[in-house]
């Protein structure tokens, strides 16, 4: 952690505002929020290591006196790291007032995948109208609102910066203090508002389309990274699965291959099941990838003819390649996730749970597989439904009343924002430290990082507080 030292003061901020505001702007948007918060004085600031007005830092003692009880917290979450643009707005008792997901169906078949510009252009097309249709949903303004939660990262900075522009004009116009929310701990804490009496610590298993993570959740903002994927992700593997197999992306790979892998047979393709010799709980993809690439080339089958059309032989020929597919992606997670358990009992020996979430997790089958490891070692399998397994904004929105309630949160910006004010996003920024023993030498090559991790940046504010 010493080493981070020096980037500390400019990167503690949950989401920190780059831009040097005037300083009448400042003040009036802090007398605001004292005002909406009855706030008697700013306290020990939060961001920067030289008292700021934009920079205060509330301790959760004094959130429950000047806030009231959480049960009064209404958090609106927005997400856009990704390809879906999504808002939500969710009362801190854990009630989903509105939920609102627009995805770019055709901007995927088009590319084939996500491509960073047009997904940005996308965004910033429907973010007014997701944003106001969840605040309709939820039958409320934006002045009902405690506080907005926005996904900083990691992500596509191009996608980020929609999403933290919205927010920042949202909070700044209603002088809404904002959350600067990780994706990878949104995914794991959605869990908590799905199963509210799940308590940390617990093993949390992430899949999506760009993150393969074994964590290990000891706290609120403390995460121990017991594994990664040195290459590529789960998600991303089912979706270039679909891409070769020729099958309808609208719905994104991973659901396609899942149903098609129902017609086919499991043991017809021998796939080789990825890094069976190293120890650890670090995950491969691209091997597995090529391994697919190479059956559906020598299967005769052309990905040019949609499945729909192919016939019943080739059809059941590309049905077998996506059930072989999926055993083998799936048995790679079952032998990662029981050696990270063994590490983690190790570790925190009261953990009685694991977390599986991230898009890949709404798998029937991943969840099915999952299930025995985990009942197998007297432990239980928290699954969120399907709907916020994928990128969504409920699990920004409760991911951010979390650290809200915490008092880890900015103050409102100001409402005269400069368009061009640089943004603190975050697109590569890991949750946890790396756990020692789980180091893989093949990983180490592809280390380069931006941002210090989440539970370093907590850690060391919560030193600078004491
Ligand atoms: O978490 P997510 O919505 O977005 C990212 O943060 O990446 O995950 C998207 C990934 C995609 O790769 C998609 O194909 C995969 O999750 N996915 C699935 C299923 N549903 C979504 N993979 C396998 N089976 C599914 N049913
Ligand atoms: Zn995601």
């Amino acid at each position: 952690m010493a080493s981070l030292a020096p980037t500390l003061s400019s990167t503690i901020s949950r989401l920190t505002h780059l831009h040097k505001p005037s300083l009448q702007s400042a003040i009036t948007t802090l007398k605001n929020f004292q005002f909406k918060y009855k706030l008697s004085k700013p306290t020990r600031p939060f961001l920067n290591s030289s008292p700021s007005p934009l920079s205060a830092h509330f301790s959760s003692a004094q959130m429950k006196s000047t806030i009231g009880s959480d049960d009064d917290l209404v958090v609106l979450g927005i997400e856009t790291s990704c390809d879906d643009t999504a808002a939500a707005v969710v009362r801190s008792n854990g009630e989903i007032l509105s939920q609102v997901v627009s995805s770019q169906a055709d901007l995927l078949v088009q590319y084939g995948g996500v491509a960073p510009k047009m997904a940005e252009e996308a965004h910033s097309k429907v973010i007014d109208q997701v944003v106001q249709e969840a605040l309709d949903k939820a039958n409320l303004s934006e002045s009902d609102l405690s506080a907005v939660a926005v996904t900083i990262g990691p992500g596509l900075s191009l996608c980020l910066r929609v999403g933290v522009k919205k927010a920042r004009k949202l909070a700044g116009t209603y002088a809404l203090p904002i959350v600067g929310v990780h994706h990878m701990e949104a995914h794991a804490l959605v869990a908590r508002l799905v199963q509210r009496e799940l308590q940390f610590p617990f093993l949390v298993l992430l899949i999506s389309g760009g993150h393969n993570l074994l964590i290990l959740a000891r706290d609120l903002g403390n995460y121990v990274q017991l594994g990664t994927t040195i290459d590529d992700a789960i998600g991303e593997a089912y979706d270039k699965t679909a891409k070769w197999l020729g099958l309808d992306l609208r719905k994104s790979g991973g659901p396609a291959v899942e149903e098609l892998a129902r017609e086919g047979d499991a043991d017809s393709i021998k796939f080789k099941v990825p890094m069976k010799q190293h120890k650890d709980c670090n995950f491969s993809y691209a091997g597995l990838k090529t391994q697919v690439r190479l059956a559906v080339e020598s299967g005769s089958i052309n990905p040019g003819i949609p499945v729909s059309s192919a016939t019943s032989e080739d059809r059941k020929a590309r049905a077998n390649i996506a059930a072989s597919f999926q055993r083998v992606a799936v048995l790679h997670l079952e032998e990662k996730c029981e050696r990270a358990i063994e590490w983690a009992s190790k570790i925190e020996p009261s953990i009685k749970h694991l977390v599986v979430s991230g898009g890949v997790a709404s798998n029937q089958f991943v969840r099915a597989r999952l299930n025995q490891i985990v009942e197998k070692n007297c432990l239980q399998l928290v699954c969120p439904p399907p709907k916020l397994c994928t990128d969504n904004g409920v699990m920004v929105a409760w991911t951010g009343i979390e650290h809200f309630r915490m008092g880890r949160f900015d103050p409102p910006p100001p409402s005269d924002e400069p368009e061009d004010a640089v943004l603190d996003l975050r697109p590569r920024w890991p949750l946890g430290e790396e756990y020692a023993e789980g180091r893989s030498d093949a990983r180490s090559i592809r280390r380069a990082r931006i941002h210090p991790s989440l539970t370093s940046l907590i850690q060391a504010s919560m030193l600078q507080q004491s």
